[in-house]
C-alpha cells in the first residue's frame, strides 16, 4: 500500500447500470502521482470501483445479478467459518435459483497465502468471473488469483501497485465482516510465508465490479471478531483521516465512517445478535472507511500490525486494535487539530478545552474502547519484549510510513511495541 512510489493507477474495470442493462467498461486511463503529499497544492483523482448493492437481504439478489452480468461460469471463494455459518450456503443458493453455475474453494486460512491464491487461480481458468465471500482472508486471495489468472506467473511478481497489465478477471464482493473494507479498495494483502511478510498487491484492476453488501450477513459474527474486524475499520479511518495524504473527499468519507464506527462498535460487539442499526452502520462505516484509505493512505498502525500477523498471527484486527491507541498518542502532537475532532465522535463534549487537551481526548477514548472490547493481549499470541527488535524492522519496511503524521525511526517503533504490550495484560 505505499502510496509514496510514484505509481500510478491503471485500466480499471468499472460495471454501470444503464437502463436496467449492465455491462463492464473500462475506464480510461489515470495517470496519479503518488509521490506528492495531497496539500492544497497537489492534484488528486478518485477512481471509484464499480456498483455497490447495499442493505439487509441483498445477498440473495446474487444469482440475478450476475445472471445479468451475462456470467455463466464463476468461482466461489470461501472459507470454512463461513461454510459452518451458513452464509456460503445462502449464496450458493441465490447462483442456483438464477441458474449461475459455480465452482467452490472453501479453503481459504487466516492471513491468506501465495500457494491458496495458486489454488484459486488454477480452478478459475475456465471462470467468467470469481466471487470473493467473507473477509478480506476470502476477498483478498480472489482478487488476487484474479490477477493471475490473466496475467500468468506467480503472484510474488505483482507485489506492489500496478504491476500487472492485463485486466485482471472480474470479481464480485460479497463481505460478511465489517473491518477490512477490502469489497472498496484497490488492495490485497498476500502471506509469503517463506519470508514471514505480508505482500501488499495493489491496481485499480482488482477494485470489485460490483460489491453486495448485505448487514444481515453479519448477525452471525462472535463479539470478539465484531470487535477485532470492526477495530480494524476504526484504524483505516483514523489513520485516513491524519495521514499525510488527505484531501477534501477522502476527509467526508473519513470522519463519517469514524461517526458511524464510534457509536456502533460497543452495540455491535456486546449485542450484536439483535442490533440491527448496529450492524449496518458498522458494514456501512467499514465500506466508507475502505474508500477513505483508498486515497488518502493508512499509517504507522497498520505497519506495526502487519508484522504481528505475519510473524505471530495476531489477526489483523486484533493486532491494529492494540497499535491504534498507542499511535494515537505518539502521533497526536503532529497534527492535533485533527485528534481533537475525534472525541466529539464518541460522545465528548471539548468545548473550552485547548486543542491539544482535545486531541488527548479523542485518544482516551480509543484507550477506553480497546480496554472495553474482547481483544486478546499481544502476550497471548506469543509476543515479548525479545520479539520487538525484528517487530521494529519489519515495521520501519511498511509501505504507510512515509504517509504517517509523524516520522518514525527503529527507535520509536520498539517504544511503541514496548508500550502496546501493556495494553489488556491480565492482572
Ligand atoms: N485488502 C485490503 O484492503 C485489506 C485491508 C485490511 C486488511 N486486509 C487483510 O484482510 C485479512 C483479515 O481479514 P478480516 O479481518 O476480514 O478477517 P478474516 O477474513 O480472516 O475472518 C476472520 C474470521 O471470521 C470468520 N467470519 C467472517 N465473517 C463471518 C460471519 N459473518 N459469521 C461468522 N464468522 C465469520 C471467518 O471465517 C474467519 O474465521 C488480513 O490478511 C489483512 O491483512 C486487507
Ligand atoms: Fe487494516
Amino acid at each position: 500500500m505505499n502510496r509514496a512510489s510514484g505509481a500510478g493507477l491503471s485500466l480499471c474495470q468499472t460495471l454501470f447500470y444503464q437502463g436496467g442493462k449492465t455491462m463492464f467498461r473500462p475506464v480510461a486511463q489515470i495517470p496519479l502521482d503518488y509521490s506528492v503529499f495531497k496539500d492544497k497544492n497537489s492534484v488528486f483523482a478518485w477512481a471509484p470501483s464499480g456498483a455497490i448493492l447495499f442493505g439487509n437481504g441483498c445477498v440473495a439478489r446474487t444469482g440475478q445479478e450476475l445472471k445479468r452480468l451475462g456470467v455463466s461460469r464463476v468461482v466461489v471463494v470461501s472459507d470454512q467459518g463461513l461454510v459452518k455459518a451458513g452464509i456460503v450456503q445462502k449464496v450458493l443458493d441465490a447462483l442456483e435459483q438464477a441458474g449461475v453455475t459455480y465452482q467452490l474453494y472453501d479453503q481459504c486460512e487466516a492471513d491468506p497465502s501465495v500457494e491458496t491464491v495458486e489454488a484459486i487461480a488454477a480452478l478459475a481458468k475456465d471462470a467468467d468471473l470469481l466471487v470473493g465471500v467473507g473477509g478480506g482472508s476470502s476477498i483478498d486471495p480472489a482478487k488476487a488469483a484474479a490477477i493471475l489468472v490473466t496475467n500468468g506467473g506467480s503472484i510474488r511478481d505483482y507485489q506492489g501497485c500496478d504491476k500487472f497489465s492485463k485486466a485482471p478477471l472480474p470479481l464480485v464482493a460479497i463481505p460478511t465482516a465489517a473491518g477490512t473494507g477490502t469489497e472498496t479498495t484497490p488492495f490485497a494483502v498476500i502471506t509469503d510465508r517463506q519470508r514471514a511478510w505480508k505482500m501488499p498487491i495493489g491496481g485499480t484492476g482488482i477494485m470489485p465490479a460490483l460489491v453486495i453488501a448485505d448487514p444481515e450477513l453479519t448477525y452471525s459474527l462472535p463479539p470478539h471478531i465484531t470487535a477485532a474486524t470492526g477495530m480494524d475499520a476504526l484504524t483505516h479511518a483514523i489513520e485516513a483521516y491524519t495521514s499525510r495524504c488527505t484531501e477534501p473527499i477522502s476527509d467526508a468519507l473519513a470522519i463519517q465512517a469514524i461517526k458511524l464506527l464510534a457509536k456502533a462498535i460497543r452495540p455491535a460487539v456486546f449485542r450484536g445478535d439483535i442490533d440491527r442499526d448496529a450492524r449496518y452502520d458498522m458494514m456501512m462505516g467499514s465500506m466508507l472507511a475502505g474508500y477513505a484509505f483508498t486515497s488518502a493512505s493508512l499509517g504507522i498502525s497498520h505497519c506495526m500490525a502487519h508484522p504481528l500477523g505475519a510473524m505471530y498471527h495476531v489477526p489483523h484486527g486484533v493486532g491494529n486494535a492494540i497499535c491504534l491507541p498507542v499511535v494515537m498518542e505518539f502521533n497526536m502532537g503532529a497534527w492535533p487539530e485533527r485528534y481533537a475532532d475525534i472525541a466529539p465522535f464518541f460522545g465528548e463534549d471539548v468545548s473550552g478545552l485547548s486543542v491539544l487537551d482535545g486531541a488527548r481526548k479523542g485518544v482516551e477514548c480509543v484507550y477506553r474502547l480497546v480496554e472495553d472490547l474482547p481483544i486478546q493481549p499481544l502476550e497471548h499470541w506469543g509476543v515479548t519484549l525479545q520479539s520487538l527488535d525484528q517487530l521494529a524492522d519489519e515495521a520501519m519496511k511498511g509501505g504507510d510510513r512515509p504517509n504517517n503524521a509523524r516520522m518514525t525511526t527503529k527507535e520509536d517503533f520498539i517504544r511503541l511495541y514496548t508500550k502496546a504490550l501493556t495494553l489488556k495484560k491480565q492482572g
